[in-house]
């Protein structure tokens, strides 16, 4: 019997649900070609609902979605919610009750595509950022005393434990192992960096540097070793791109730095990412928020939205359909489309789709 996974998707807010629905024709698509089923419920999560019931993810809803194999979420924010809300209520939510320990984001450069980057091509901008994705700064640690008060005090605090980030090391560097650019033919080593500010936040980062290099000496003495300063990194992201192969880093870093990453590799209507429970239940989201302005128009780009169907497929075991979906993109990308900036690839958003999901087919 042909196997078959059991997905949730969150359409969510603004220009979610267009690119969430070219997400799903070229899954549909993948799993006719490829031989597997995907068995697909959708729910209604986001700004909307949140609007008329005050919900956003309730914890009933937790328990529903730890029954699925895996979950594909548009994008959430909602331009009459204020911010903060929908974002803690359902993003951060789903990333902590599902232990979603790894934000794992790619940033490539496809073929095609523009970057700011002058003189840098899809050999030069290659490499994948592991993002903890429990603990730091968003933990939600510290508060305020006399608040409204000249005195006032606010303190949040960056928080991890060496669980955290031995399971978050453990999975860079098996991941660096199997994906490197050596692993891959592209590289003399399989690379894996440390971004931190071991010269200021002197506890947390000294935590993470130790159990990095501990790690590593014992269990992946193969794996080179390199680190940088989170500024440093962002410098060389824009300078020497080339360098980087596998990088991992805290929660907060890494949501800065996958930003620029995502602007070096074509912006956002590129950049996808993967909430990932390597024991577990795992997410997959275009990085890029829910480009209100744009909803309904069919200009936003559902590339991001596509290639995080693919990221989920390559985490559910289905390499060969998720490697597809990845090259029809690039397909895609140097031949059809003129730009990836919504409103101006030449295409609707649909169209975009029919065109990968045509050429998955072939
Ligand atoms: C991201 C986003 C989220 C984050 C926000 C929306 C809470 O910026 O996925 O990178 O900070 O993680
Ligand atoms: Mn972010």
């Amino acid at each position: 019997m042909a196997k078959s996974y059991k997905i949730a998707v969150i359409p969510g807010d603004g220009t979610g649900p267009e690119v969430t629905a070219e997400a799903v024709k070229v899954l549909n698509a993948a799993a006719g070609k490829f031989g597997f089923k995907l068995d697909m419920t959708s729910f209604d999560f986001g700004g909307e609902r949140y609007k008329r019931t005050g919900e956003t993810l309730p914890d009933s809803a937790i328990e529903e979605l730890r029954k699925f194999d895996s979950i594909l979420l548009g994008a959430i924010g909602h331009p009459d919610v204020k911010p903060g809300i929908l974002e803690k209520g359902i993003l951060l939510k789903a990333r902590f009750e599902l232990d979603q320990y790894i934000n794992l984001r790619p940033v490539r450069l496809y073929p095609g595509v523009e970057t700011p980057i002058k003189g840098k091509g899809p050999d030069d901008i290659d490499f994948v950022v592991v993002r903890e994705n429990t603990g730091d700064l968003y933990t939600g640690t510290g508060g305020f005393t006399m608040k409204g008060t000249p005195q006032e005090v606010a303190v949040q605090s960056a928080v991890y434990t060496r669980f955290q980030v031995d399971r978050c090391l453990k999975y860079a560097f098996e991941y660096t192992k199997k994906y490197g650019k050596k692993a891959r033919g592209k590289g003399q080593n399989n690379t894996l960096a440390l971004s931190g500010k071991t010269n200021v936040l002197t506890y947390v980062y000294d935590l993470w540097e130790r159990a990095f290099h501990e790690m590593g000496q014992k269990q992946y003495p193969d794996i080179k070793r390199e680190y940088y300063h989170v500024d440093a990194t962002c410098m060389w992201f824009v300078k020497n791109p080339e360098w980087f192969d596998v990088i991992v880093t805290g929660n907060m870093f890494g949501d800065i730095i996958t930003d620029l990453g995502a602007m070096i590799q074509g912006g956002m209507g590129i950049a996808a990412g993967g909430n990932i429970n390597p024991e577990g239940v795992s997410m997959f989201e275009p990085i890029g928020g829910s480009a209100p302005k744009y909803t309904g128009q069919g200009v936003i780009n559902p590339l991001a939205a596509i290639c995080a169907g693919s990221m989920m497929l390559e985490t559910l075991g289905e390499q060969k359909a998720a490697t597809k979906i990845e090259d029809a993109v690039k397909f895609v990308t140097a031949n059809k489309l003129k730009s990836l900036a919504a409103g101006k690839m030449g295409y609707s958003t649909s169209q975009v789709g029919d065109l990968v999901a045509g050429e998955l087919a072939k």
